[in-house]
């Protein structure tokens, strides 16, 4: 594991723009693994400036991590949305090329276990980008999960759900109880993972996932047991390293 401490969020995206840029000139059919959430926003805004100053993202495809079950797909919020907003639009994707589970399916679990095996038969994910959440969840993989779950629908913590208020009007009532997410095992047979985390308020978790027990109460402590991980952190998401 790689771990980068960078003075601030600027500096985390120029050198994650850096590293997914070089992976896409080795690899131009590059499959990305995209996350939401605000920790690898500089990556994208950094590495939309490289596609303004020429870089040439045209053959790459993604595919997100995670999906709310049940909001409407044009929900501003829905994860769909999102990776539209954040991702899609400011890299020039081609939105043809991007995948995001459906959390709107009639049989959400079907549907998740065919986004799983379209992964695998696409050979996998090259360079998944990931966030950390407080309680050391990875995508909408809560403690507990199985370090060999799949793509599968799971119940959202009242913790995390309190934490994604702030983006349904600070109304945890609106804000979905059940998630369709990759699994830990899933996320793990990615050949590359750039984990992303900023704030002081994630440096405790930060320290528990990176150097705590490997162990399924703190999903990203899986992380550990992958050979090929890049973790870039801000000065405050390192105290306690
Ligand atoms: C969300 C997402 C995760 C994300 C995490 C942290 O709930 N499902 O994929 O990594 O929480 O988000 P943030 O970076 O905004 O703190």
């Amino acid at each position: 594991m790689r771990i980068h401490v960078l003075p601030d969020r600027a500096g985390i995206g120029t050198v994650g723009a850096a590293l997914v840029a070089a992976a896409v000139r080795d690899t131009p059919d590059l499959l990305l693994g995209v996350a939401t959430g605000s920790s690898p926003e500089p990556v994208y805004a950094a590495l939309a400036a490289r596609v303004a100053g020429g870089l040439d993202l045209g053959g790459l495809s993604a595919v997100a991590l995670d999906e709310y079950v049940g909001l409407p797909v044009d929900h501003p919020e829905s994860y769909r949305s999102v990776v539209r907003r954040t991702v899609v639009r400011p890299l020039r994707l081609d939105p043809a090329r991007v995948a995001v589970p459906d959390g709107t399916a009639a049989d959400p679990s079907a549907a998740a276990d065919a986004y799983d095996a379209a992964i695998v038969a696409r050979g996998g994910v090259d360079l998944q980008i990931l966030g950390l959440g407080h309680n050391g969840h990875v995508a909408f993989n809560e403690p507990g999960s199985s370090f060999a779950s799949r793509t599968r629908v799971v119940a959202l913590t009242a913790r995390t759900r309190a934490a994604n208020a702030r983006f349904f009007g600070g109304d945890v009532d609106a804000v979905p109880t059940h998630a369709v997410t990759q699994g830990i095992g899933t996320v793990l047979q990615a050949r590359r993972l750039l984990l992303v985390v900023t704030g002081r308020d994630k440096a405790p978790v930060v320290a528990a996932a990176l150097t705590g027990p490997v162990d399924e109460i703190c999903p990203g402590s899986a992380l550990q047991t992958h050979p090929d991980v890049t973790v870039l952190l801000d000065e405050a998401a390192a105290t306690y390293l």
